[in-house]
């Protein structure tokens, strides 16, 4: 909506895990060097904790853009509370492999003569399962089980569990120690600090051809750290609000004064809630921001209606302007300008 105005490519701060906006933070980095260490181990399990928006899912997805198919099949899960025998089942399903009508048993055996035959042709077998928090005590013993699979001294299951804090907890209980036995590496994905909240903004803005319009005063990327603790997530909601507000009012220059007033905004829309953008307490903004985690803009209390009619609004204002520019210019040149205007609308 406010890309045309700006004259963006695209939109800089959608929700979605998309990879080609990975922007290499520390943590992000680090968690990438650990998950590719655990596909080159081929065996056991990597874990990777965050909270909510911290950039997990980009970063799997990053790297399931930098494995070569040829040498590693990986299969994705993302579980909802699975049970165990789902879980089997699941895991089977999730590499492809046909599974209807068929026993417990008979699953195994499937899935264990898969496997196998991927690591005749030297190709390893990668399960990923994001959000690994929502596994109960079963389904972890079940992964557990499915690790045990082996050609010869050769593991044929390599896995990443990806979840929320709590899977950290999870993992402690008495019972799990057998699995933490083949946990060959783990890592918590931390927030960004200030210096790489700021990088952060401006890599997603460049992305998309941002050079300097808006401009950011200092304070107000110190704002956006210190209103969203450095996670993305939040930092892609405050950003979008906060171009969405200035294009509203035309602005080229953006303060601390005006991210806080959307970051208000955002509090206010909540009914006074925990922030959602601000560093509340994990748990409540958790619970809100789980609700959320497919949308790119924050919906409650008709703001959807709203965004639809500015859409509408900037739909036709484009129209105007071509028209008007239609007027003004020579053939060629109106064509092309026209072509980006609506690329960027
Ligand atoms: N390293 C990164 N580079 C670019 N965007 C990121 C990065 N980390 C997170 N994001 C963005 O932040 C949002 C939340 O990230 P996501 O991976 O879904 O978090 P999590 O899985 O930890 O809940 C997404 O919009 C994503 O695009
Ligand atoms: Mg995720």
């Amino acid at each position: 909506m406010y890309e045309a105005f700006y004259g963006l490519s695209g939109k800089p701060f959608q929700l979605n895990p998309d990879p080609t906006f990975f922007f290499a933070s520390k943590g992000h980095n680090s968690a990438f060097s650990f998950l590719k260490y655990g596909v080159y181990q081929g065996e056991g399990f990597i874990v990777i904790t965050g909270e909510i928006g911290a950039g997990k899912t980009t970063v799997l997805r990053a790297l399931m853009e930098d494995l070569d198919p040829r040498k590693c099949v990986a299969a994705q899960l993302v579980s909802t509370q699975l049970e165990a025998d789902d879980l089997v089942r699941a895991v089977a399903v999730a590499f492809g492999l046909a599974v209807t009508g068929i026993d417990k048993a008979q699953l195994l055996s499937t899935l264990e003569a898969f496997l196998t035959g991927l690591a005749v042709e030297s190709k390893r077998a990668l399960l990923v399962v994001d959000e690994a928090q929502n596994l109960s005590p079963r389904a972890m013993e079940e992964l557990r089980m499915l690790s045990n699979f082996q050609l010869g001294d050769h593991a044929l299951l390599q896995s990443f569990l990806v979840g929320q804090p709590e899977l950290r907890n999870l993992l402690r209980a008495p019972d799990m120690q057998q699995l933490r036995q083949r946990i060959i590496a783990s890592y918590h994905l931390g927030p960004m600090d200030a210096a790489e909240t700021r990088g952060y903004v401006e890599h997603r803005l460049k992305h998309v051809g941002w050079t300097t319009d808006p401009a950011f005063d200092n304070s107000a990327f110190d704002a956006i750290y210190t209103q969203t603790g450095g996670l993305p997530r939040r930092i892609n909601q405050l950003c979008n609000r906060l171009l969405l507000a200035s294009f509203l009012s035309e602005k080229h220059q953006l303060t601390a004064a005006d991210v806080e007033q959307v970051s208000d905004e955002i509090r206010d829309e909540l009914g006074g809630g925990p922030a959602a953008v601000n560093a509340a307490p994990v748990g409540a903004v958790a619970n809100y921001e789980d609700s959320q985690r497919t949308d790119n803009v924050i919906r409650p209390f008709g703001l959807s209606a709203i965004t639809a009619r500015l859409d509408r609004l900037d739909k036709s204002m484009n129209l105007i302007l071509e028209l008007l520019r239609a007027q003004n210019s020579p053939m060629p040149e109106r064509r092309g300008r026209s072509g980006r205007q609506v690329k960027g609308g």
